[in-house]
């Protein structure tokens, strides 16, 4: 089963659509060759600004599974490295180049033209304000012929309106998103919290945000045609087509290649191509935005019917235990029982069913 990988990205041919996004793995040139080597489509630069970061400490920490808090900043590289050493060495290895640059508008008339002379195929504008975020755009628009995408931060007060405000100011595609935050997590053996930012805080990646950024990808893929990264959360082949099937056309991924390692890529690749089998797709074009038109206006007001496959059932009684209101028993004869007058339709048990022997169907 092998999957045609091959996508486009603003005039740009991808060895695949995922994309590593902006952070530790690509704090230099080594860096970013090693994840080009590893597969990715296309990598993207550790943010670029006019100050190098100098990061608390500790700033990255898991927060439960496939979760990361950090407090690191941008690029703790000055600018001038950036242009004259690690693009240049970046683009012999043939990676196709995002630059990042933050965080102002003063920011990207610095550095955009040079980012560009030295190598960018393409430009990411990424800001914490959302009021720099337009003008950014303008002046990125005004000073390179290269395409220039906008990573837009959950954060915001109104990020789907962010996003429609830079694609009117120009902005050729979106990446959505960046960490979630502030947060806080505090490490119970020494009562300290487990990021040295400011009052502790950090800002959450992985697993955890992936609903946020969906919802969002959703919203932002109703704006435009214009290509979407959805990133936020992809840990896996599902993540992938889920971040698809809302209207992504590309995805990034930061906390999966760190927690699993650059190699993981490639198992992410055939995982993609083996569920797009089992789910009848013939390629990831084919998945994108197929989730759209199920999203409802208004709420359903129908009840779902359960459908319960015996063969598939291995007993484990989750779905049992997990019913608030006592509904469910299953026999020792393996019949599945519903107490019609207890049952609520919540949904809950048809989603902790791991091999899906009980599902909820819409007829
Ligand atoms: C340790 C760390 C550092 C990051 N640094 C940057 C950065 O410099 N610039 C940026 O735009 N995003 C940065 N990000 C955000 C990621 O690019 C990405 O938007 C976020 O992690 C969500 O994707 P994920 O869930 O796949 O990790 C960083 C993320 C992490 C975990
Ligand atoms: S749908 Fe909800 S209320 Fe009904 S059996 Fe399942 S968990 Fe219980
Ligand atoms: S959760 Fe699924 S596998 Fe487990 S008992 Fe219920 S139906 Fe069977």
């Amino acid at each position: 089963m092998s999957l045609e990988l091959q996508t486009e990205l603003l005039g740009h041919t991808l060895q695949s659509p995922l994309i590593l996004g902006s952070g530790p793995l690509s704090y230099s040139a080594d860096g970013i060759i090693r994840a080009h080597r590893a597969g990715f489509g296309a990598v993207t630069t550790k943010t670029i600004r006019d100050e190098t970061a100098i990061n608390p400490f500790p700033h990255i920490a898991l927060s439960g599974k496939d979760t990361m808090i950090n407090a690191e900043k941008w690029s703790d590289l000055p600018a001038e490295q950036w242009i004259e050493e690690e693009i240049p060495e970046a683009k012999k290895s043939g990676v196709t180049l995002i630059c990042s640059i933050g965080h102002t508008p003063e920011e990207v008339k610095h550095w955009i033209v040079p980012v560009d002379k030295a190598g960018a195929d393409i430009i990411e504008l990424v800001s914490y304000l959302p009021e720099t975020i337009v003008p950014m755009t303008v002046k990125a628009k005004e000073l390179t012929t290269r395409p220039v995408i906008v990573k837009l931060s959950p954060n915001w007060h109104d990020p789907v309106g962010m996003a429609k405000a830079v694609l009117e100011a120009g902005a050729d595609g979106i990446t959505a998103m960046d960490s979630v935050g502030p947060v806080l997590r505090i490490d119970i053996r020494t009562a300290r919290p487990m990021v040295g930012g400011e009052r502790g805080y950090g800002w959450l990646t992985g697993s955890a945000i992936k609903p946020i950024v969906l919802r969002y990808v959703a919203e932002i893929a109703a704006l435009s045609n214009k290509p979407i990264i959805g990133m936020g959360g992809i840990m896996t082949a599902e993540d992938v087509i889920e971040m698809f099937m809302v209207g992504a056309t590309h995805v990034g991924l930061c906390t999966a290649p760190i927690l699993r390692g650059l190699e993981y890529i490639g198992k992410l690749h055939r995982g993609i191509a083996r569920l797009l089998n089992d789910l009848g797709y013939v390629a990831l074009a084919d998945v994108r935005g197929v989730a759209l038109k199920n999203l409802p206006q208004k709420e359903i007001a129908d009840k779902f019917n359960f459908k319960f496959d015996r063969d598939a059932c291995n007993s484990c009684m989750r779905c049992v235990q997990v019913c608030p209101y006592q509904a469910r028993a299953l026999s020792k004869d393996l019949e599945m029982e519903l107490n019609e007058d207890l049952c609520r339709y919540c949904g809950l048990c048809t989603t902790v069913c791991k091999p899906g022997a009980l599902r909820g169907e819409f007829t």
